[in-house]
């Protein structure tokens, strides 16, 4: 945060600041960006650089990123029931994180050697490529109609290090329920919220330790408008429902148990379904301070 501070106050110095103060709004606070949160209320508890994605001068989803890990806390979004295929993947970055007077739109890597400040202020192509985890999506694009709304999402502040284990296992089916359950029986906005638990002590890096790995991902929804006729199945999974995933085989199971009956290769990646209530319990305790995810636990403003 101090370094985002100083360079406000050198572009000031060098003079080219007055509109850049008021348009990298984007990266100072979710104040423009508030229609991706349930009741214009961003998740409370946790703190980071928050980031309004925009993309073709459109916002697309929101962000709070950690400068430090170099990857997101959390992506909340809006979902829309998918059509077409999944776009080609086009990494890009945020240029407001190196420059606060940079454009607000994410931009493709370009070829060849990359600005010293990007690379200093967010993972970069180079921090994946022949590492064992791959790029996990918190917003996936899956969950997106448009072809703009889906290519955002492959932006690497949207990322975190995720073992294939578990990105093309468990937690790709998960996203995939999530999608087939709100697409039958979510009537109004179903708001998302993905992000990650991080390991109590030594945490994993990715190499020249610039990319932390979680240990965890989780996410939320709320559908606050719904189909009262759900087969009973679905019974306890609105408005709000939340689920847990394994990122390291080597975890303990006290947050979620291991299925010894599951594919080797996914073997120790399993996701485990619970009440938002069971994901706060565990986010608080992790995080040794209250998170509340949505307004009311998504529970008051039922239409
Ligand atoms: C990835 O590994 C391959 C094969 O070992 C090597 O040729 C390539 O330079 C590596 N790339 C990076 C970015 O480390
Ligand atoms: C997502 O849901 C839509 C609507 O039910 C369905 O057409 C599509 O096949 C689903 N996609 C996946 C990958 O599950
Ligand atoms: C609600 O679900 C029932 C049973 O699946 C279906 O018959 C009905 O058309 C749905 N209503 C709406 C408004 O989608
Ligand atoms: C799990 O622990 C074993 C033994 O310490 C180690 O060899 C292996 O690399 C670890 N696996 C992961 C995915 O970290």
């Amino acid at each position: 945060m101090s370094r985002l501070c100083s360079r406000i106050v050198l572009a000031f110095t060098a003079g080219y600041c007055c509109c850049c103060c008021l348009c990298s709004a984007d990266v100072v606070d979710f104040s423009v960006c508030l229609q991706f949160f349930y009741n214009a209320w961003p998740p409370k508890g946790l703190t980071g650089t928050p980031i309004c994605q925009r993309f073709y001068n459109q916002h697309r989803f929101a962000t709070l990123y950690s400068r430090q890990r170099r990857s997101p806390w959390f992506s909340a979004y809006v979902y829309t029931v998918p059509l077409g295929k999944r776009p080609r993947a086009t990494w890009k970055f945020e240029p407001q994180l190196a420059y606060p007077g940079a454009g607000g739109n994410m931009i493709p890597f370009p070829p060849g050697p990359l600005d010293q400040n990007v690379v200093e202020s967010q993972a970069v192509d180079q921090d994946y490529i022949n590492s064992t985890y791959s790029r996990g999506h918190l917003n996936p694009s899956l969950h997106h109609r448009s072809h703009k709304a889906r290519a955002s999402t492959f932006t690497l502040t949207n990322v975190v290090p995720q073992k294939p284990g578990s990105n093309d296992g468990p937690w790709e089916l998960l996203e995939q329920t999530v999608n087939k359950t709100i697409a039958a029986y979510c009537l109004g906005e179903a708001y998302i919220v993905t992000g990650i638990i991080p390991y109590r002590s030594s945490e994993p890096w990715l190499k020249n330790h610039r990319v932390a790995v979680p240990e965890y991902m989780w996410s939320a929804y709320c559908c606050p408008n719904y189909n009262h006729s759900l087969p009973e199945e679905l019974r306890e999974v609105f408005p709000t429902y939340a689920a847990i995933g394994r990122n390291d085989p080597n975890s303990t199971e006290e947050i979620v148990p291991i299925s010894k009956s599951t594919k080797k290769q996914f073997r120790g990646y399993d996701v485990r379904r619970m009440s938002l209530e069971t994901l706060e319990m565990y986010l608080k305790d992790r995080f040794n301070t209250v998170i509340k995810v949505f307004y009311e636990q998504c529970n008051t403003l039922d239409g």
